[in-house]
């Protein structure tokens, strides 16, 4: 089991201190979460090393780590798209075997995981029509979650006629079409100018206080977990384990300029970055060996 060290305790209500959610039993549970892949008859290849940790309900988890450490294939196990080669993945207690109904997805590439040939009303309503959700409830909640993100007015575009932030905007509403009890984002902002980044990271800490959402978010940019985050999960280089999960003690409500001002925010960018960067050089160096 990778060795995980912790933090201060975080100044935040919803879950206490070390990973233990303050009541009841975690939305999501990872415990010894191994995954190796072994590609057209090649020897295995593990991408991601035993991670442990627990997420509880109404947090805001961050992940990071150096690229190819595993955040993707995590965030994968974690929605039930991919199973641990060893350990578990669970969901609310339960073994995790498939994705489930309350947990909503948004990906990097909105380009490709938006249908160009479906309106965004259409786009939206697809999670609700899998899930046997009536016509006229359908009409309600695509209203109630694109108005969530400002998009009210967008219903009968089609996704390539609209701005790669309002575009991803529509993910997000997609995502949250179900209510679902856990949004799992993997690089969600990465592909949008800095400007349309911040107006999304705001976006996304409203959406949590209005839908009451647990959040896990996979990010290269460190600045952003801090801002986002309740805690930060930092793996190491490949194959990924936990480095160290960090407890992020800034106030709330937070803003760009207030919040990225504050001493705190300097302190965990320095201690992260410090973490990040020996773990990658080390990895670089075990591999010249
Ligand atoms: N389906 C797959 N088949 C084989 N190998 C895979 C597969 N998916 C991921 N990998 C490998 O697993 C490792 C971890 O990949 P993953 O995409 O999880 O990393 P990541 O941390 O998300 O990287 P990035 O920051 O670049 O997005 C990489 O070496 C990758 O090549
Ligand atoms: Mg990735």
């Amino acid at each position: 089991m990778s060795r995980v060290s912790r933090s201060q305790p975080p100044g935040r209500s919803g879950a206490a201190a070390g990973g233990t959610p303050a009541a009841g039993a975690p939305v999501v549970s990872l415990h010894s979460v191994r995954k190796a892949y072994r590609a057209g008859g090649s020897a295995e290849r593990v991408a991601l090393g035993e991670v442990t940790f627990d997420v509880g309900r109404g947090e805001f988890v961050c992940v990071v780590g150096p690229s190819g450490a595993g955040k993707t294939t995590l965030l994968r196990c974690m929605a039930g798209l991919a199973a641990p080669t060893s350990g578990e993945a669970r969901f609310e207690g339960a073994p995790l075997r498939r994705v489930p109904d309350q947990v909503g997805v948004v990906f990097q590439d909105y380009s490709r995981s938006l249908y160009p040939w479906l309106t965004v009303s259409r786009n939206v309503a697809l999670p609700l029509k899998v899930r046997g959700v009536d016509r006229a409830a359908r009409a309600a909640r695509i209203e109630e979650v694109l108005r969530s993100v400002s998009l009210a007015d967008v219903g009968r575009q089609y996704p390539w006629q609209l701005s790669g932030g309002m575009q991803q905007r529509v993910a997000i509403a997609r995502a949250l079409a179900c209510h679902p009890e856990l949004l799992l984002m993997d690089e969600p902002f990465a592909s949008v100018d800095a400007q349309t980044r911040f107006e999304l990271e705001d976006l996304i800490l409203a959406l949590r206080e209005e839908f009451s959402v647990t959040v896990v978010f996979v990010t290269h940019d460190i600045d952003e977990a801090i801002y986002l985050a309740d805690r930060i999960v930092v793996l190491s280089a490949s194959p990924g384990t936990v480095t160290e999960i960090v407890d992020v003690a800034l106030p709330r409500p937070r803003d760009q300029i207030t919040s990225k001002g504050d001493e705190r925010f300097a302190r965990h960018r320095e201690h992260i970055m410090s973490l990040v960067m020996s773990r990658s050089a080390a990895a670089r160096a075990a591999r010249r060996d």
